[in-house]
């Protein structure tokens, strides 16, 4: 992407960041819901990470880290005029690096519509799909850090029970 040097990615800021973060996530995925919806539980907790894509100190991308039975990726949103260059890949390739930095298994709860965008990174579908009320069709998708194959193996069916328990909106 041309565009790839001048986009900065890091962790968001301050109220005003946080801010966009929530616009940008009841804008892209849950528009015309309450806008509780778009505040999760666990948004403020010292494990929790929210990392923004930035161009010229605009926030035009954004993606949650949340330590649930691994790490769950929540959230993930390009604002429509920048998506289809590269952003959100910039976003998941830091997200990917998170992880294998601290040895953790990723997953999320992907829409269909974006499960293509996911398999690119190398993400894989895990289970049957299911549905999200008032959402749509999602499916469990997960990736993996190469050196953390074994311990998750061990947490693996543990991930897959849990998952179960929680499916909960991406
Ligand atoms: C899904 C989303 C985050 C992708 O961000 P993006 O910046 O447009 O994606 P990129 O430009 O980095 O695309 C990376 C690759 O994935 C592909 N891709 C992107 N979106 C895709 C999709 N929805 N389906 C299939 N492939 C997709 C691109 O074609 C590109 O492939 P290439 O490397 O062969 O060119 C963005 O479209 C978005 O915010 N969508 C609306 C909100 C959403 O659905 N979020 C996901 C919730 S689970």
């Amino acid at each position: 992407m041309p565009l790839e040097r001048e986009i900065e990615i890091r962790r968001l800021h301050g109220d005003a960041e946080m801010a966009r973060l929530y616009d940008l996530r009841a804008a892209m995925l849950r528009p015309g819901r309450p806008v509780a919806e778009n505040h999760y539980p666990t948004d403020y907790l010292p494990t929790t990470i929210h990392l923004g894509a930035f161009y010229q100190g605009q926030c035009i991308g954004i993606a949650s880290l949340y330590e649930e039975v691994g790490l769950h990726l929540r959230g993930m949103v390009v604002a429509p005029a920048w998506q289809g260059y590269g952003v959100g890949a910039a976003l998941l390739h830091r997200v990917q690096q998170q992880a294998t930095r601290i040895r953790m298994p990723l997953w999320c709860n992907a829409r269909d519509s974006a499960m293509g965008f996911y398999a690119k990174l190398g993400w894989w579908v895990e289970g049957d799909g299911f549905e999200l009320p008032g959402v749509g069709p999602h499916h469990r998708m997960r990736w993996v850090p190469a050196e953390t194959n074994a311990a998750v193996e061990e947490s693996s069916d543990a991930l897959l029970c849990e998952g179960r328990r929680q499916r909960r909106r991406d």
